[in-house]
């Protein structure tokens, strides 16, 4: 980016150590802004910290599990004291699901609403103070394409998005008299850690998926895009547009394409 339009700015981003939150780190850097980079894997963190350095802005890596209440008060803490606040939080971190929704254990359905759903909720909440009266202050909330629409298989990762999604709708409200933005950007399959990562339901794998995957470059750049245009709802790659549109006009149809597509693997069929 050859104008700096985020100079000054603060930016954190959650899950900052791998993929599109390593990405969006990089992209707010070249835009400008100092960046917070949180996530588990601390050095991960400093190691993007220093390549987010090299761009010329400050770099913050703080070690923070999400899903954990004091972890979320020492970040916030921590970007207080070095830069006095914030001016745009990426709710970033996230984790999949695979598995028919009769298979998944209520365990792995927990895991995930806890990262996806209620991390998404603690990190935003712990953040709001330092976010309050800081000139164009946003929430960005990563989704997913498989938030807008249910698909086999898929069912406990796309309750959790839809319920970010829901949850960036009311935010987007209560916040609005107080000049804070709240953006979702819902990408659709993206090149990242993200499948080596996921859970399966026991005895499930997904095979590769036969679409092309934007990389978390990408994403990221769109993410900083809407960023600056304050653009309220994102939603990336030409089939995830495709399948939200599809699913809103012809839903009967959508669900059969869907079914079809779920290309269903059982690891010990
Ligand atoms: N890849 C895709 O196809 C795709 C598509 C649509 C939406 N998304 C969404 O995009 C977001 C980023 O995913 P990605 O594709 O970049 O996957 P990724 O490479 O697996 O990145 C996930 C990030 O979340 C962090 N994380 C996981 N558990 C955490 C915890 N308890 N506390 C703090 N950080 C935690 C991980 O860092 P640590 O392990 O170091 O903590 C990692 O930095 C997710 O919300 C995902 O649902 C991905």
């Amino acid at each position: 980016m050859k104008t700096r339009p985020f100079k000054e700015r603060v930016v954190l981003i959650t899950g900052a150590s791998s993929g599109i939150g390593l990405a969006a780190a990089k992209a707010y850097a070249q835009a400008g802004a100092h960046v917070v980079l949180a996530a588990r894997r601390l050095n991960r963190l400093e190691e993007a910290a220093r390549e987010v350095e090299s761009l010329g802005v400050r770099a913050l890596s703080v070690r923070c599990d999400v899903t954990r209440g004091e972890d979320v008060e020492h970040l916030m803490r921590e970007v207080s004291s070095t830069f006095g606040g914030l001016d745009v939080l990426v709710n970033n971190a996230g984790l999949g699901l695979y598995g028919p929704l009769e298979s998944i254990s209520e365990e792995q359905l927990r895991q995930v609403f806890e990262l996806n759903v209620f991390a998404l909720w603690r990190v935003t909440r712990a953040a709001l103070p330092l976010l309050r009266g800081r000139k164009g202050a946003q929430v960005v909330n990563v989704s997913s394409v498989l938030g807008h629409r249910g698909l086999p298989l898929l069912g406990g990762y796309c309750a959790s998005k839809a319920a970010v999604n829901a949850m960036t709708e009311s935010l987007r409200t209560e916040l609005a008299p107080e000049g804070i933005r709240v953006l979702l950007v819902s990408p659709g399959l993206t090149e990242s850690e993200f499948r080596e990562h996921r859970m399966n339901a026991r005895g499930w794998a997904q095979q590769a998926v036969p679409l092309k995957a934007m990389s978390a470059e990408q994403v990221a750049h769109e993410m900083v895009r809407a960023s600056l245009r304050g653009r309220r709802d994102t939603i990336l790659t030409l089939p995830g547009r495709i399948m939200v549109l599809a699913n809103r006009f012809v839903p009967g149809l959508f669900d059969r394409i869907a079914h079809r597509m779920a290309n269903p693997v059982k690891k010990d069929a």
